[in-house]
């Protein structure tokens, strides 16, 4: 058996174009990276707005995983069936007891490598009300260790403050392989191994239309900018770019031994061509 597990995490899929995206350019990622596991967060798949049954076929379909998910995680009311019956699909672990489904959970390759998947969600500048992200860890940390539990764990970290997101990230280093945040749809450049060995990035992005809001059309947004006043969003269309975290992992110590940042296709400057 390999020593070695290669992970890619990838940001929010926004819509038809994002998951297009992953169409095109997941297969060529998974052969020059050698992918093992692929984890995406998927909570704008569906036309900007949560999740569908369909879609969460589609997006395995194309060789994904696990699939996580943020506060657009109920948008679709099926969703609520989705993630009770779906264990590949998680929501984030802090919602209150009692929230159907799951935002935790481990996972075993083909290669028999034991993957922890979580998902949690911040609550700074967030307008859902669940519990502290940094009480669940601590009682996470309580109960599971990296190399006893489980050989390697990917976090999806779904925070809007950078500061939020850069102290989740802190009190998983060495507790996790992979902290790779979500939800500001807008890739940073900090990408970096942590002391402990965990790979961390404030933000993945968006996997989707760039060079729009956050993946839907300038006009709406830009006139609730204008006017106070809420308006509808339209999900953009056009060539969507892949975002996401590569990392390799040693499978006996959990930690990030090589790293990239994932931008392929549509506006963005390529990492790949
Ligand atoms: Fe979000
Ligand atoms: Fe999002």
């Amino acid at each position: 058996m390999s020593q070695y597990t290669n992970v890619l995490f990838v940001g929010d899929i926004s819509g038809k174009s994002g998951r297009k995206a992953i169409a095109d350019h997941l297969p060529k990622l998974k052969d020059k990276y050698n992918l093992d596991f692929t984890v995406v967060n998927a909570e704008n798949s569906a036309g900007g707005f949560g999740i569908t049954q369909k879609i969460v076929k589609e997006l395995f379909d194309y060789g994904v995983d696990v699939i996580t998910l943020g506060d657009h995680a109920w948008d679709k009311p099926e969703a609520f069936e989705i993630v009770e019956n779906n264990h590949k699909v998680l929501r984030p672990h802090n919602y209150p007891k009692g929230t159907p489904g799951r935002g935790f959970h481990i996972y075993t390759t083909d290669k028999g490598v034991r993957i922890a998947v979580g998902n949690l969600l911040g609550r700074v500048f967030m307008s859902t009300n669940v519990d502290c992200p940094f009480q669940a860890s601590k009682a996470l940390h309580r109960e599971y260790r990296m190399g006893t539990d489980y050989d390697l764990m990917i976090l999806d970290n779904h925070t809007e403050a950078s500061s939020e997101a850069v102290c989740l990230g802190e009190v998983w280093d060495g507790k996790a392989s992979l902290v790779g945040g979500s939800h500001t749809h807008i890739p940073t450049a900090d990408a970096m191994i942590k002391p402990r060995g965990t790979l961390y990035q404030t933000d993945t992005g968006m996997t989707g239309v760039y060079n729009t809001s956050l993946g839907c059309e300038f006009a709406g947004p830009v006139k609730q900018f204008e006017t106070g006043i809420r308006q509808k969003k339209v999900i953009a269309t056009g060539e969507g770019t892949l975002c996401g975290l590569y990392g390799k992992f040693d499978n006996d110590t959990g930690k990030c031994v090589e790293f990239k940042m994932i931008r392929t296709g549509g506006y963005l400057p390529d990492t790949e061509a």
